[in-house]
């Protein structure tokens, strides 16, 4: 009884994200056409794309219920989102996005406001992705960005993120001899914690690390992990392509979102990096947008997403062989690829 009513509620609530992010979508729209009737993005989804989107969605729900359900991590995770927040950050996205049109409308991409240290950082990542404000490197970026990508995917980006977590788990039987505080996993490119609050559910005492460029997210992202039981969970300021770690550290590292937003060689840097601070016998997790070779159905999307939102190394990234770059780094083996809704999984382990 307790679990029907449970799923019925975790159902409800991705009905209820998902019909709030489809009102701010249209709302936006029409808001956007009444003010510059010509310059629209124009990319009209078929119906029988949307129609395969949605079955994607429905099996992401599944899944996400039933890992769940079998102990993957606590039914709790399901619910662990700050839609209270979110609904009071409402007025300041909505305030943000006229300069986020204007800014697409005048394709200005290295836009920073007054103040924005840019120095220091890699070329390729002084950008405003998504034409958001500041790109990464403001705290009114940050404060925004969760609920931002929410609403992109409809309220179902935490549980794209929350797919690393079975095979993370699965992964870290290699090391079952281990004290579970000895576990070491690293998150590459954390953002502002969402996903290591998955791991951390799943994980309460293991020992977490989050490495990511942007101050600001590592701001927000030690604020939305501050009321999590459990070790501190450590957050450092750090390239992937150069991790400020020993080699042979880490049981496992994982990877949200982060490849579609780097340039072809960086991709490969950064798998070697994560090869060398995995120990032997330890995983590599990457979840990242769908690609050509697994979703070739949804080309136009693909085509449509980096067009429509300042994504510069997307179209490289669509047709780029991860598993290769995997097997160059020298990983042992590569499973076969998953796919949820608009993300891909690839676990690869270094041999033992
Ligand atoms: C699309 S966000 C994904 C963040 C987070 N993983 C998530 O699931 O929300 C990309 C993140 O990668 C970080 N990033 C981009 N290039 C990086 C690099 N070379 N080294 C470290 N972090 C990087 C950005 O600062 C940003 O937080």
């Amino acid at each position: 009884m307790a679990d029907t009513i449970t799923k019925l509620s975790y159902e409800t609530l991705q009905k209820g994200k998902s019909y709030l992010s489809f009102a701010h979508k249209t709302l936006s729209m029409q808001v956007r056409k009444a003010l510059k009737p010509n310059n629209l993005p124009a990319w009209p989804v078929p119906p029988e794309l949307i129609a395969k989107l949605q079955k994607r969605s429905a099996d992401l729900q599944v899944t996400d219920w039933q890992d769940a359900e079998r102990g993957v991590y606590p039914t709790d995770l399901l619910f662990d989102e700050p839609w209270l927040d979110y609904l009071a950050q409402y007025p300041a996205m909505v305030i943000d996005m006229p300069s986020i049109w204007q800014r697409s409308d005048n394709k200005k991409y290295q836009e920073f406001s007054k103040g924005i240290e840019t120095e220091g950082y890699p070329s390729y990542y002084v950008q405003n992705f998504h034409h958001q404000t500041d790109g990464y490197l403001s705290d009114w970026s940050a404060s925004l960005y969760d609920f931002q990508v929410e609403i992109l995917f409809g309220g179902t980006a935490d549980a794209m993120r929350r797919r690393i977590l079975a095979p993370l788990k699965q992964s870290l039987q290699a090391f079952s001899n281990l004290p579970a505080k000895q576990i070491k996993i690293l998150d590459a490119a954390c953002g502002t914690a969402r996903t290591l609050r998955g791991v951390r559910s799943m994980l309460p005492q293991a020992s977490l690390f989050g490495v990511d460029l942007s101050g600001a997210y590592l701001r927000k992202a030690s604020e939305q992990l501050a009321d999590l039981p459990g070790d501190l969970v450590q957050l450092m300021q750090g390239n992937v392509e150069e991790l400020p770690y020993m080699d042979n550290y880490f049981h496992a590292v994982t990877c949200v979102f982060l490849f579609h937003e780097l340039p072809e060689a960086v991709r490969q840097k950064a798998i070697e990096e994560y090869f060398r601070v995995l120990k032997p016998g330890g995983t590599l997790i990457i979840c990242d947008s769908i690609q050509m070779s697994d979703s070739p159905e949804f080309e136009m999307m693909m085509h449509a997403f980096y067009e429509t939102f300042h994504e510069p190394y997307y179209r490289s990234y669509m047709e780029d062989d991860l598993v290769a770059k995997l097997h160059q780094a020298g990983f042992a083996e590569v499973l076969p690829t998953e796919v949820h809704f608009m993300s891909k999984y690839l676990v690869a382990k270094k041999a033992a």
